[in-house]
This record gives C-alpha cells, structure tokens and sequence, in this order.
C-alpha cells in the first residue's frame, strides 16, 4: 500500500474527504449504484457471460453464473463491478468462513500484535459465546453488545504470502497456506472474465465498522501487475473511490453492497483507491431485536473485504 505524500490538494483526497466528512454530510448524488443503472447508460456497459465460452465450471458456494451481472465503467479501463454472485446462504459461508476459520493460525490478524496466538485465535469463538448469552434488551442492543466482545477489535488478516505492512513487500518466508475453497471461488471469478489463470497466492481480509475508512493507496508490490486484483465486500455498505494512475485523476465513487465484487484489471490496476465511508444497512434490512445470530449482529455493524492478489509472476517466483 502507498499512502505517502499525498496532500490535500490531491482530487483522490479531497474526494476522501469530502466522502469522509460529518457535516454538512455529504451528497450521494454522483455516486455510481449499479442497483440504480438504467440501461442504456453512459458511464458503464452492461457485459455479456462469457463464462460459457471460458469454460467456467462453477463454485458450490457461487450463485450459478447465469444469475450474475457484470459491468466495466467506461471512463475506467480494465475495472469490472460484478453482483449477484453469492446467494444470501453463499454470503454467510464466506463470512463466517472469514471469521471462523481465516482470522485463526496458520492465517495472521492484527490480534495476534496484542495478544498471545491462543487467545487471538479464540476471538469469534468467545465473541459468539458472549453474544448469545448475554440478555437482549433496549440498552443492550446489538452493537454495544459486539463492542464489548474480543472480535471487535479485529481490524485485517493475511492469508498465503503475508502482506508486510511496513515494507509492502511479500517474502518466500512470510507466507502460509492460502485456504483451498477460498482460491477456487476466487479463481472462477477471475477466470470468468477470460484472464489468464489467475492464482490466488495472498489475500488481505479488511474488517470495518461504521467509522472505520482505508485511506487512499494504490497496490503496486506484485510481481506481474498484469495479473488483476480482486477484491469482495460483504455486510455493510461501503462508499469506494477509485481514480487514476495519478493522484490527481478525479476519482469515481462507487457504492459497494454485500456480495459485490471488483475485479482491477488493467490500467484500473494501478489506480489510486480507498474507502472514505461505510454507510448504515437500510432501514428495510435491519435486524428487529431480540437476535441471537452472532454472525447477522456482526454483520449488521461491520463490513467484511476479502482483497485478493497473485504476488508471483509465471516466469519469476519470489526470492527468500
Ligand atoms: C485493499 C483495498 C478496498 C475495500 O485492501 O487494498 O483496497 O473495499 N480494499 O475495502
Ligand atoms: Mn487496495
């Protein structure tokens, strides 16, 4: 990640922080929803299937590949935005997957910086425990229920090649197993696209909560920046810009809700990106207490990205 020396005179960061700020809100009104694109549009084209053509197979845990809708926006060369790819059952494995089983050893967290791995591996084990015994009522609502519990406080795990916060460089060394039902889904969707295969060797899972952004950066420590980017949301809304190999390309704000993906290709793949805002469930979606399901109340306060990369090129594979 590359978050030096922007200032704010960069149209990525202005736009941050104009998404960013409390008052007077922002406006949402060139916000780009495809829930809302009424065809024909003049920003974004609306694309055929070729999974058929590319002989895509499928993913037990993937909508069939019929039901998905995929788009490329017109000024951004080489961004696709897909939907309806994971049913609400699908979304719910991939999310508890995240929280069960990829926030845990061989997998790293920010947890493991605070607390001895035993305990950061217990995390969702014991927030569940809490959740579901803990009496619900007007004060102990959902979110200051999840804000007492230990998985409040898992911010990012690293899964495959360890993403180096300091360095941004990935290492032979720092790597563990990249989880086999992860990179399959990941491969079918990329490969969907018609890519060259695309190995999925680490990826980043970033948990926020209302307040949480991930300032502007561009993802650059590949080896083969041909290969592209995938990155998955789940839970909350989420307001995402992305701009230019330059930080001074106006960006284009996209709203991402649970089960949308993005796939940066191209040049679209070294553009600048970050999430200024993650926005309140609608109303309609909300959880009517009492509620017991520690996953929906985690959900219903937070927002899952899983953020996948392939680090090694064909030809060359990473030093020690
Ligand atoms: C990242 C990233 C975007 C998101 O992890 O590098 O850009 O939607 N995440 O959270
Ligand atoms: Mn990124």
């Amino acid at each position: 990640m590359d978050c030096k020396d922007i200032d704010d005179s960069d149209e990525i960061k202005l736009a941050f922080k104009y998404y960013k700020r409390n008052s007077p809100p922002p406006s949402f009104e060139d916000v780009l929803d495809f829930a809302n694109v009424i065809s024909p549009d003049l920003k974004v084209t609306k694309l055929q299937n070729s999974c058929h053509d590319v002989g895509i197979v499928g993913h037990p845990n993937l909508n069939p590949y019929e039901l998905w809708d995929i788009y490329s926006i017109n000024d951004i060369k080489g961004l696709y935005f897909l939907s309806n790819l994971f049913s609400k059952a699908d979304q719910t494995y991939w999310c508890n997957r995240c929280l069960e089983t990829y926030s845990r050893s061989p997998h790293r967290t920010n947890l493991d910086l605070h607390f001895p791995k035993d305990k950061a591996d217990s995390s969702w084990a014991i927030s569940k425990q809490n959740l579901t015994s803990t009496c619900w009522n007007g004060e102990n609502n959902g979110k200051n229920m999840l804000k007492s519990t230990p998985i409040w406080n898992l911010r990012w795990a690293t899964l495959g090649f360890h993403h180096n916060w300091d360095t941004r460089k990935y290492n032979k060394e720092n790597k563990s197993v990249f989880p086999e039902d992860l990179a399959q889904m990941c491969s079918c969707i990329v490969d969907s696209l018609g890519f060259k295969k695309f190995r999925p060797e680490a990826a980043i899972i970033n948990f926020y909560h209302s307040k949480s952004t991930l300032a502007p950066h561009k993802d650059d420590s590949e080896a083969d920046l041909d290969r592209p980017l995938l990155s998955i949301s789940f839970g909350m809304p989420a307001i995402f810009l992305i701009g230019g190999a330059d930080k001074n390309v106006k960006p284009t704000a996209v709203k991402l809700r649970s089960g949308d993906a993005l796939i940066m290709s191209g040049q679209s793949r070294l553009a600048y990106h970050g999430l200024p805002l993650v926005l309140p469930h609608p109303e309609s979606s909300k959880i009517s207490l009492p509620n017991s399901d520690p996953l929906a109340t985690y959900l219903q306060h937070s927002r899952i990205n899983i953020n996948v990369r392939q680090v090694e090129s064909d030809s060359k594979s990473l030093k020690n």
